[in-house]
């Protein structure tokens, strides 16, 4: 490990868009992090990661294999590969030596995470979860409140977690989170972090999950009378037809074109009939009706916890924005982008004895333009090295942050088992 007066140093597995948007914000923290090494086999994303990283002796490869084989190039290796590809390079990772900094969802299984906390611990090594709603101004002061007691003993909790339709369209019906096997479950997928917080802001273990959630709109069933299998092929109800069909793949040439830059590179750098084309095979030119997706597009998700306290989260496809809702003895809080939307206030707080409600609008984050996550992405980095360094906090490592993914896949067993509780006392036992 370098010294405090040297940058840590740090090399990616997967130069995709997390990657660079950790290491980006990472360089423009003059002096505090070297960017090393980046592997990726799009040789665009791993030419990219070596400019990010101003650093002449940058080594690329193009596979996550290729770099591990290699002795240990740096302090921390960011793993930014999709959700299916976590595990194997985290492991070997730790074997040789790496702090990690792991993207959510650690793996696709319960199993899985849990044997990644047992090696960190086995070779004593950190690993920080991208957790970065901990870090955003949000998140943080409702955890500052909560630790305060201004809201007494925290009873129950309600979450909600809109994903938003088009969001919903984009990632979990035509795109990379679509099909639960080949990624994750929705509610490890998306909702990692709420169940993280949850876990976060009540402070005691999660002994038991519950959960129903199915997918309903985004079905062949659903598809309007005469849509095509492509919005390019010609639907009547795609804009050049002059439909009006809110998921028209189209949209991604104009109301929409801020999500083409996360699937397909440089798109201000083509033109729209190369656009277009693109569109004619790329998964993202399906109608949202006629795709192979099973992910759900509707959840809720039932929790008790070891202290008495309970929760509740809605994940639906059909809102858009987190929203939040504490109950404690002494206050509750309502806050949220969803409550935001209506009060013109980042939060509410409501004294039971008094009757009164406070309203706290907090500074909207100004984070050098990294506005990523509500500014968590930049959170996150920033805490990152004295957390390596273990001179900052460590409730987003591992072995304290890894209750809200095993509620997330404790909800998935129970969905499938339509409903059933599922007790996870027997899983913190298998950690000790
Ligand atoms: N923390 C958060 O809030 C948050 C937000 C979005 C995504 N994520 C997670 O971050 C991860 C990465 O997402 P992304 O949007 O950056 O994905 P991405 O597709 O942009 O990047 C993944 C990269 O991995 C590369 N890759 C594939 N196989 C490889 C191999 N064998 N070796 C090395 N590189 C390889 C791909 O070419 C790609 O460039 C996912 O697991 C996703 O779920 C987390």
């Amino acid at each position: 490990m370098t010294t405090s007066s040297e940058p840590l140093t740090i090399a990616a597995v997967g130069c995709g868009s997390r990657a660079r948007t950790y290491t980006t914000i990472a360089m423009s923290l003059t002096g505090r992090y070297q960017v090393t090494a980046g592997a990726d086999p799009v040789a665009e994303r791993r030419e990219a990661m070596q400019t990010i990283s101003a650093n002449p002796d940058f080594k690329a490869f193009e596979t996550a294999d290729e770099l591990l084989e290699e002795d240990r190039l740096a302090d921390v290796l960011i793993i930014g590969t999709q959700d299916n590809y976590h595990f194997e390079p985290a492991k070997k990772a730790l074997e040789k030596g790496y702090h990690l900094l792991l993207e959510k969802p650690a793996s696709q299984t319960m199993d899985e995470t849990l044997e990644l906390a047992r090696l960190a611990k086995k070779y004593d090594r950190k690993i920080l979860l991208c957790f970065v709603l901990r870090y955003t101004d949000f998140y943080s002061k409702v955890h500052e409140i909560v630790n305060s007691g201004r809201l007494g003993e925290v009873i129950s909790i309600h979450a909600a977690e809109g994903v938003d339709a088009w969001h919903q369209s984009h990632s979990y019906v035509r795109g990379h989170w679509a099909n639960t096997g080949e990624s994750s479950p929705m509610i490890i997928a998306k909702c990692s972090h709420d169940t993280d917080y949850i876990s976060w802001l009540m402070g005691s273990r999660c002994s038991s999950v519950s959960s129903y959630g199915r997918l309903s709109y985004f079905t062949e069933k659903n598809a309007p009378a005469g849509a095509t299998d492509r919005c390019t092929s010609g639907c009547p109800h795609a804009s050049p037809q002059g439909g009006s069909c809110m998921y028209d793949a189209h949209h991604y040439l104009g109301k929409q074109s801020s999500w083409l830059r996360m699937i397909y590179p440089h798109p201000t750098e083509r033109t729209d009939e190369e656009v277009l084309k693109w569109l004619e095979v790329s998964p993202w030119g399906r109608c949202v009706w006629k795709c192979d997706n099973d992910a759900v597009d509707h959840q809720v998700v039932n929790m008790e916890f070891e202290n008495g306290g309970t929760a509740s989260l809605t994940m639906t496809a059909f809102d858009c924005g987190r929203g939040l809702e504490i109950y404690g003895t002494k206050a509750s809080l309502r806050g949220g982008d969803a409550y935001e939307g209506f009060s013109n206030a980042s939060m509410a707080i409501r004294d039971h004895a008094s009757g009164e409600t406070e309203l706290i609008q907090l500074e909207t984050a100004d984070d050098d333009g990294y506005k990523g996550h509500g500014g968590g992405d930049y959170g996150l980095v920033n805490a990152m090295d004295a957390i390596f360094r273990g001179a900052g906090s460590e409730d987003s490592l591992i072995e304290h942050a890894i209750e809200g993914h095993l509620m997330g896949f404790a909800a998935e067993e129970s969905r499938l088992k339509g409903g059933e509780p599922v007790l996870l006392d027997s899983l913190y036992r298998s950690m000790e």
